[in-house]
């Protein structure tokens, strides 16, 4: 299929996707307490999508049953949400999608519940930190490894694993376009980068060994030694200059 440039105005449709996928998530981390379940969070999010006139890009998707994916802990992306309950220390990851105008906005934070140990505070700035250096690399007539080596080289330097088997994506009228965004990779390899193009980028690290398993429920991708993970995620534009994040409020 190759890579889809979008216009001025269809980027123009894609920042009120992500502005709203951002308020969403905002809501959400303002929300989420001990002692709620993660369905609690699920209404929440789809609520919020409804009310500002927003569709939930993952519901249905693939057979997908939620507006939201919580993943909590070892769990690294996918989380469907249900009856388990939030617990004081624990690190969750939030993930929405949101179709405005034909246009999607894809973003993910995780956050800490109450206190959490130092270890899962420091492994949720590198996420965070892996997400911004990846982003500052998507830059026209740059190549798409660059983004790829920023995530995996800050990762890699507090000594953390990027997993390989999910990736970001290209996003437009499809939640998932090409080119697929692997979180390693070699700088000025790959695809180049033009002004136009919009990527959802989202490095998942974990403390532990890269390696994923897949829950019994098809869908929870989990750590396979077990080993805390944290994700974060923005929609972001191509430009002539700076990368602009569509997924901002
Ligand atoms: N942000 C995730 C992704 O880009 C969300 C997909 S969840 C799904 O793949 F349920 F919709 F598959
Ligand atoms: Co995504």
């Amino acid at each position: 299929m190759g890579i889809i440039v979008k216009s001025r105005f269809e980027i123009d449709t894609m920042r009120r996707a992500g502005r709203i996928v951002a308020e969403v998530l905002q809501i959400l981390a303002e929300q989420i307490r001990p002692g709620m379940c993660t369905a609690e969070l699920d209404s929440i999010c789809a609520q919020e999508l409804a009310r500002h006139g927003a569709k939930a890009s993952f519901k249905g998707y693939r057979g997908y049953p939620a507006s939201l994916c919580v993943s909590i802990d070892d769990e690294i992306v996918h989380g469907i949400p249900g009856k388990r309950v939030i617990r004081e220390g624990e690190i969750v990851s939030l993930d929405v999608g949101a179709i405005v105008g034909g246009f999607q906005g894809d973003a993910a934070i995780t956050v800490g519940v109450g206190e959490i140990s130092p270890e899962a505070q420091r492994l949720l700035e590198a996420a965070r930190d892996a997400l911004m250096a990846g982003i500052s690399r998507a830059r026209h007539g740059g190549h798409l490894g660059d983004i790829s080596a920023a995530i995996q080289s800050l990762a890699e330097s507090r000594h953390y694993s990027v997993v390989r088997e999910y990736t970001g994506h290209g996003i437009g009228r499809e939640m998932h376009e090409d080119p697929q965004i692997p979180n390693y990779g070699h700088e000025g390899q790959g695809p180049v980068l033009r002004k136009g193009m919009t990527l959802a980028i989202e490095p998942m690290l974990n403390i532990g060994g890269w390696r994923t398993e897949v829950n019994a429920d098809g869908w929870t991708v989990v750590t396979a030694d077990g080993s805390l993970s944290a994700h974060f995620e923005h929609t972001i534009a191509i430009t002539e200059d700076e990368p602009e994040i569509l997924t901002a409020v």
